[in-house]
Order: C-alpha cells, then structure tokens, then sequence
C-alpha cells in the first residue's frame, strides 16, 4: 500500500533540499538516529518506534508551529541523510528557537550540517518572529560546537538541560541597516 503524501520543500542551499519529513522516512532517519556512535551525546540512540515517534513530534510541530526538524535531502542522489532546523525549547525559562542537526555518520566532515544550519538561520529570521536562535549542545560535543561557531553563534551561558551540561550557543537578529541621511535623497526634490 503506498500513502498519498506531496513533499513539502522549505529550503534549498547548493547541495541539500531541507523538507517535511513524512511517516515513510522511518528507515532512512534511523540510519541516524539509531547509530550508536552518532547518538552518543544523547542518553540512548533511538529504536524504530523512537524514531517514528520523532516523525510524528516533527510532524505536529509543522502544524502547530509552522517549523521543526525537516529532512536533508541530498540533492545530488535524492537520499535523506540527517536533519535540520528550528524547534522550540523552553531553556532557563525562556522560550528560545533552536537550530538543530544530525548528519548519518558516512557523510560526517563535507560541510553538510554547516550549510542546512546556516541556511535554517536565515529562514529563522527572515520567517519567525525571534530575536535571538540558540543551539543546545553537550561540551563535549565538538563536532557540533564547531557547527554552532560556523553558523556565527557564540556561547552564551553554559546550563543543565534535561538533566545533563549543555552550552547555549546563540546568534542574535542582525541589526537592520539604517541609511546615514547622507545616503537619502531628500523628499522634496
Ligand atoms: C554534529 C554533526 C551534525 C556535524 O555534521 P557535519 O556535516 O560533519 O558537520 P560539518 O562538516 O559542517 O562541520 C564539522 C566541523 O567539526 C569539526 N570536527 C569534527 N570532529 C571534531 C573534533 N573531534 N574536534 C573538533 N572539531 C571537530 C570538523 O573539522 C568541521 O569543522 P571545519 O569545517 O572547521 O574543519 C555530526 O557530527 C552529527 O550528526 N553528530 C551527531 C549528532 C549531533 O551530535 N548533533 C548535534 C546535537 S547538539
């Protein structure tokens, strides 16, 4: 029996589609999150109904909150290969909209995680109403540390965060420019 669902693209960047995941991704996303070496800063990878019930969570936030973690898509062979973007997370008490990624371990070190999450930081703030993005990650996670610095974050304060150590990596909303009246041509000419 095959399911109806269209696919529904948020982002492209030069070598990746970011899409809506649907209820079929379950093997492909579990090559990720069922890797033990690529969970290991979670307290236990994902079995297959984890992994569906990732999917379905993803699955309310696209309605609820009009974002979450989307596919990555490789463009260049159509595999889904990790994911990518924005999801909310109360931190400290502060409601914070967080980049998150993961990448299967086999395509680690090509710049992928870096070019969706830049690219889910432009979506953040060009579609959302926030000020500031974060992304929570484990101190010794240097990989994603390394994503986070990449993406212009920088660390903002280090907390305990379902239990465990987590540095807040953020980026604020850049400024908008302000033309210098040097730079107006006046209203009256
Ligand atoms: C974190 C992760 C998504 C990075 O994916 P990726 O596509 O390999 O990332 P990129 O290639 O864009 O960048 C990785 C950077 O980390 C660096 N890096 C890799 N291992 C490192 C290590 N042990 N110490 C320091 N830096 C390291 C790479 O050299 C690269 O930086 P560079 O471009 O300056 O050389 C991937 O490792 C992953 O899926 N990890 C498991 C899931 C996870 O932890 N997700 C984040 C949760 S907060």
């Amino acid at each position: 029996m095959s399911r109806l669902t269209s696919t529904v693209i948020i982002l492209e960047t030069p070598r990746l589609q970011l899409r809506e995941f649907v209820p079929d991704d379950v093997n492909a996303l579990a090559r990720v999150l069922s890797d033990p070496q690529t969970m290991r800063y979670y307290p236990t990878p994902y079995d297959r109904t984890g992994v569906a019930d990732w999917i379905s969570r993803n699955r309310w936030r696209y309605q609820e909150e009009g974002h979450g973690l989307w596919g990555m898509v490789l463009k260049s062979s159509g595999e889904l290969i990790g994911d990518c973007g924005l999801i909310r997370q109360m931190v400290d008490g502060v409601d914070e909209t967080e980049i998150g990624y993961h990448v299967r371990r086999d395509y680690w070190g090509q710049g992928l995680a870096t070019e969706a999450a830049r690219a889910c930081r432009d979506y953040g703030f060009a579609n959302l109403n926030v000020e500031r993005l974060i992304s929570l990650i484990r101190p010794e996670n240097l990989p994603s540390r390394r994503v986070a610095e990449k993406n212009d974050m920088k660390i903002i304060k280090e907390v305990t965060w379902r239990g465990l150590r987590h540095c807040v990596y953020g980026i604020e909303r850049p400024k908008a420019e302000v033309q210098q009246p040097s730079d107006l041509q006046s209203c009256k000419e």
